[in-house]
């Protein structure tokens, strides 16, 4: 197999503290080989052995590619009036969602493809290198089936069910019929594309009672539980997330004391969405409180055309930084080996031997520049999978 040794890297970021500096393991003066997918090396420049191939990257920065864990990808339409009516002053609200379900379930296999396939180029290109994505624009059998498939064929790396993400105007009155709906014969066709399932618990979505449902018949399909919570108000997703033991609870924008000690003394990955925040005028999520108080924090885009239409988490490091007051350090780890954790995954979000050989190369000497050259586009090489981009 083919070798290839990059070199030239100022700052390697391992996110193995075992073999650097810090929380995110920093070797100075670095190189790294790649054969096939996967990185076969990591050290100092100066204990760099022979390769088939050399690649200076001219004393650049090298993160491990971005993870984004919490993204709704598979939608047709365009929400940019009710994105303006926003921002002269009307608020988000969870019923916008059914906006992009007549246009999904309206467009064709071939449309929706398309348009994952083009958001997830626009991924890559920021330096994304891993994705989760979720159903959740059909809220009916077929649609949902679909989505699920079209995430699966556009080779997203995680597919989430998320059939409970509003109640459909079908089920008005009726959300426990919709529920029995998604626990039965939705939950039953999209099982063999998914490996998680996700509920809206808030109000406006689904109540405690009927996100239980959902998440304790994923759980007995074998699937791995993720919740949307606390993203409008203080609520009961995070406590129903940590009591079920969810890999995740994503948003967590409202939090109170109880729901950040539960957090912080569970197994349930905290996943704040600053993007989101931003373009929803909401509060700035409890970054710091959280790392403070031991909660294991992820960073995603929340790519979706109504409350995060970005794929930019370089932009989401920096307003974790500038926002949600986590250092540097602590946001491009929760960005990385942070969405690895909410995705339970250990081949992804560090530079080991053995990780698969998923490369940022940003255009700047250090990690630091992520927040203090906010806005400018710092992404100067890509590698997944051992594939250049
Ligand atoms: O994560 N909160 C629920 N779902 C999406 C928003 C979907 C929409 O507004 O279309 C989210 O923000």
């Amino acid at each position: 197999m083919t070798s290839t040794a990059l070199q030239g890297i100022s700052r390697l970021v391992t996110n193995d503290p075992t073999r650097g500096a810090g929380l995110l393991g920093v070797v100075e003066d670095a190189a790294v080989v790649i054969e096939g997918s996967t990185v076969s090396w990591v050290g100092p420049r100066s204990e760099l052995g022979p390769a088939d191939q050399l690649v200076d990257l001219g004393g650049r920065c090298v993160l491990p590619g971005w993870v984004d864990s919490h993204s709704h990808l598979v939608f047709a339409g365009d929400r940019s009036a009710e994105f303006g009516a926003r921002m002269a002053g009307a608020p988000y609200a969870a019923g916008g969602i059914m906006a992009t379900v007549g246009p999904t379930r309206a467009a064709t296999d071939e449309e929706l493809l398309a348009r994952v396939q083009r958001l997830l180029a626009e991924m890559i290109a920021g330096g994304t290198t891993c994705v989760e994505t979720k159903t959740g624009y059909g809220l009916d059998l077929v649609t949902e089936v679909r989505s699920a498939r079209i995430a699966r064929a556009a080779g997203v790396d995680e597919v989430t069910f998320l059939g409970a993400h509003l109640l459909p105007p079908e089920f008005a009155g009726d959300a426990d019929g919709y529920i029995d709906l998604v626990c039965g014969r939705m939950l039953a066709g999209v099982l063999p594309e998914v490996s998680w399932i996700d509920v809206f618990c808030e109000s406006g979505a689904f109540d405690e009672d009927q996100s239980r449902r959902v998440l304790e018949a994923g759980r007995a399909a074998g699937l791995g539980l993720r919740v949307h919570g606390n993203q409008l108000g203080t609520g009961p997703g995070v406590a129903l997330a940590v009591e079920l033991g969810a890999a995740s609870v994503d948003h967590c924008t409202y939090l109170s004391p109880q729901d950040i000690d539960a957090l912080a003394a569970s197994t349930t990955v905290a996943t704040l969405l600053p993007a989101c925040d931003l373009s929803t005028r909401q509060a700035a999520a409890p970054g710091r409180a959280l790392v403070d108080a031991g909660a294991t924090v992820a960073l995603a885009a929340n790519c979706n055309p109504g409350s995060s239409y970005t794929t930019s988490m370089s932009l989401v490091v920096a307003l974790a930084v500038l926002q949600c007051r986590m250092t540097v350090a602590e946001a491009v780890w929760s960005a990385t080996a942070g969405g690895a954790a909410a995705l339970g995954r250990t081949d992804v979000g560090r530079i080991v031997a053995g990780a698969r050989a998923d490369l940022h190369v940003l255009d700047a000497p250090a990690e630091d520049y992520l927040a203090y050259r906010v806005g400018v586009p710092l992404t100067h090489a890509v590698w997944k999978a051992g594939t250049r981009y």
